[in-house]
């Protein structure tokens, strides 16, 4: 499939947008300085903080707690890697009807409860054997990401 251009200089901090790559759905989330704060202080609730995992190819520049090049943008596959239902936003902090009491925002899979968080990184002891996929992509300038 062919690389995919995004423009992300219009998304303000909170704000994910959604771009189809290789039939997929790719976010790119600004995050907040408040989100990127909560990420170091959760890599002891993460199946696997460091994105070690060897299931799928995860680029060198997203092996890291914010798992992006630039910290506030994240960008990864919005497929789940349990069964591939898409996971649905959860910004939101605050306790919520399935979701632990200390939920700091991220990503719920409705299909069989997989939480994710901001960084797109699986929780302990949840179906969902890995972390989103990061897709390969770089900036060609600040404003401009291609995906692919
Ligand atoms: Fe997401 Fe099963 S498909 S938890």
């Amino acid at each position: 499939g062919a690389a995919v251009e995004v423009d992300v200089s219009a998304l303000q901090p909170g704000e994910k947008l959604t771009v189809e790559w290789r039939g997929k759905p790719v976010w790119v989330v600004r995050r907040t300085p408040e989100q990127l704060a909560e990420l170091a202080k959760m890599d002891a609730q993460m199946a696997d903080p460091a994105s070690d995992r060897k299931a799928y190819p995860i680029p060198e520049y997203a092996k890291n707690t914010h798992r992006s090049i630039k910290p506030e943008f994240l960008v990864v596959i919005g497929v789940c890697t349990h069964l591939g239902c898409s996971p649905s936003d959860k910004f939101v902090a605050g306790p919520q009807a399935s979701l632990p009491d200390d939920w700091k925002g991220g990503f719920l899979c409705p299909c069989h409860g997989s939480t994710f968080d901001m960084a797109g990184r699986v929780f302990k002891n949840k179906p969902a054997p890995d972390n989103l996929e990061v897709p390969p992509h770089m900036y060609l300038s600040d404003a401009k990401l291609l995906i692919g």
